[in-house]
């Protein structure tokens, strides 16, 4: 069977998947990529990057996150994950993306390319907490 998907999201699996190949995972072994497109299309990849001291491990998602932000971007529409078994971005990211693009589309896949969930980030932090939660 064929799956029909769309050549922006095909694009960012692509980038996704090649970004998994940059892990840095001597300790978990878990290869994790991301492909984040920012509303004025510019695409920003991610690895998860594990340090010996476990905590200090950046996630793949947030890698992404934070490369864009740094050069400039703050609004993002599209977020693809791809590991082993099309994992789903943790507690931790879920919250990071939040605070730019609570209405961000994320999907998972494996590393075949093959799509398991495409959500909304809302669907994954429910009554999430933002910006506008806190007075200016
Ligand atoms: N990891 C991510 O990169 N993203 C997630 O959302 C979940 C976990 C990484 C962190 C660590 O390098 C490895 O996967 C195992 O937890």
């Amino acid at each position: 069977m064929t799956v029909n998907v769309d050549s922006a999201v095909q694009q960012l699996i692509e980038v996704a998947i090649a970004a998994a190949g940059n892990a840095y995972i001597p300790y978990s072994n878990y290869p994790v990529g991301a492909g984040l497109r920012a509303l004025d299309g510019t695409i920003y990849s991610g690895c998860n990057v594990e340090n010996a001291s476990y905590p200090v491990t950046i996630c793949g998602e947030r890698t992404a996150l934070v490369k864009a932000v740094s050069e400039g971007r703050r609004q993002f529409d599209l977020l693809v994950v791809a590991t082993r078994n099309a994992g789903s971005p943790c507690g931790m990211c879920r919250q990071m993306l939040y605070e730019f693009a609570p209405n961000l589309r994320v999907i998972t896949v494996d590393m075949d390319g093959n799509i398991h969930t495409d959500v909304l980030l809302t669907d994954l932090l429910l009554d999430g907490f933002g910006p506008d939660r806190l007075p200016r």
